[in-house]
């Protein structure tokens, strides 16, 4: 049958649901430095506001990547070779895939992200651009158990994890999602990673600080969520978007933080906030390359490839399962 000019995609929906939000939510307020876990930026909105983040002149990693990729396409086949499975975990608008899918030309390409709305029409739009693809999208939390039954037993999958998402995680954690990917590539997959480097710090700080406001209005879209979504009572003109470089720590670290003192009710239950107390919304790691290569080592990967940009902000890294 011939595909469709749309949509001729395969979905598969194991979205987390709104009882997760809450008691995730709740178990983070519970804790001394109250908490939520970043991947509940990406509702619709907030997946939204992320591509409009990567828009930003400050925002120098989406660009600078695109270009790496663009740039050492050819590189990248010469070790993946051509008709693999190609899986990316956080596919968000799948922008970036697209620079490598005529080089690489995959049999598969499957998306997994936890946005679902964005998911459909990026795998969609995929789907329509490159009709001699087959496209899996998966709606998931890659942070939970993943299965890939679309992807036959003797097949070895390439994953692609671009934009620093590793910074997510902090660096044990790191390790333990790299060896989950490990586990599901089997021996001899192999990984392209995006890494965001350590540098100045005036330049880590305007990236997370955007004149614009665009990255405080995408960490806000957390209380709003919550407001939507959980029955919330968050007052949006009492908190405020905190970003900065922990050089101790290696991070930036994003927080929402209260400008008065007030107590907000989520699902019933009421949290007092004092001026100045902050809910940590994310860590965003920054590495050096041999500090990430240790991570990979320990995660069971050894180095096969490392491009950066020649004003040292950010490196692929391809990898392989051992
Ligand atoms: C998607 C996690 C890589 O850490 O830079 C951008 C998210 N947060 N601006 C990052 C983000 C604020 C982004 N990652």
């Amino acid at each position: 049958m011939a595909k469709t000019a749309t949509a001729d995609y395969r979905f598969y929906n194991h979205s987390p649901e709104v009882d997760d939000f809450c008691r995730e939510v709740i178990d983070g307020f519970r804790q001394n430095q109250r908490c939520i876990p970043p991947k509940y930026f990406y509702d619709e909105e907030g997946a939204r506001l992320f591509e409009a983040i990567c828009q930003q002149p400050e925002y120098y990693p989406t660009r600078t990547e695109l270009s790496l990729l663009e740039k050492h396409a050819e590189d990248i086949r010469s070790h993946v070779g051509d008709g693999c499975y190609l899986v990316e975990p956080g596919s968000g608008s799948c922008e970036k895939v697209r620079l490598l899918l005529d080089t690489l030309r995959p049999e598969v390409y499957a998306p997994l992200d936890i946005s679902c709305e964005q998911l459909k029409s990026a795998a969609a739009a995929v789907a329509a651009d490159y009709p001699w693809l087959d496209v899996h999208a998966v709606c998931t939390d890659i942070t939970s158990e993943v299965s890939l039954d679309f992807i036959p037993d003797e097949t070895t999958p390439v994953m692609f994890y671009p934009g620093s998402s590793i910074g997510n995680f902090d660096p044990d954690d790191a390790v333990e999602f790299l060896a989950c990917l490990a586990q599901l590539t089997g021996s001899g997959g192999g990984l392209l990673i995006g890494v965001d480097r350590k540098k100045d710090h005036e330049t880590l700080h305007k990236a997370y600080n955007d004149a614009g406001g665009v990255t405080a209005a995408f960490n806000l879209n957390l209380l709003q969520r919550a407001n939507r979504e959980l029955d919330a009572d968050f007052n949006l003109d009492a908190f405020e978007h905190f970003a900065a470089y922990n050089s101790v720590a290696g991070r930036i670290e994003m927080h929402l933080i209260s400008t008065r003192k007030q107590t907000v009710h989520i699902d019933g239950q009421g949290f007092e906030f004092n001026t100045g107390d902050s809910i940590h919304t994310e860590n965003s790691y920054k590495y050096t390359d041999s500090e990430f290569q240790e991570i990979a080592q320990q995660a069971g990967f050894t180095l096969c490839d490392t491009w950066t940009d020649s004003d040292g902000l950010f490196s692929l890294f391809f990898l392989r399962v051992k």
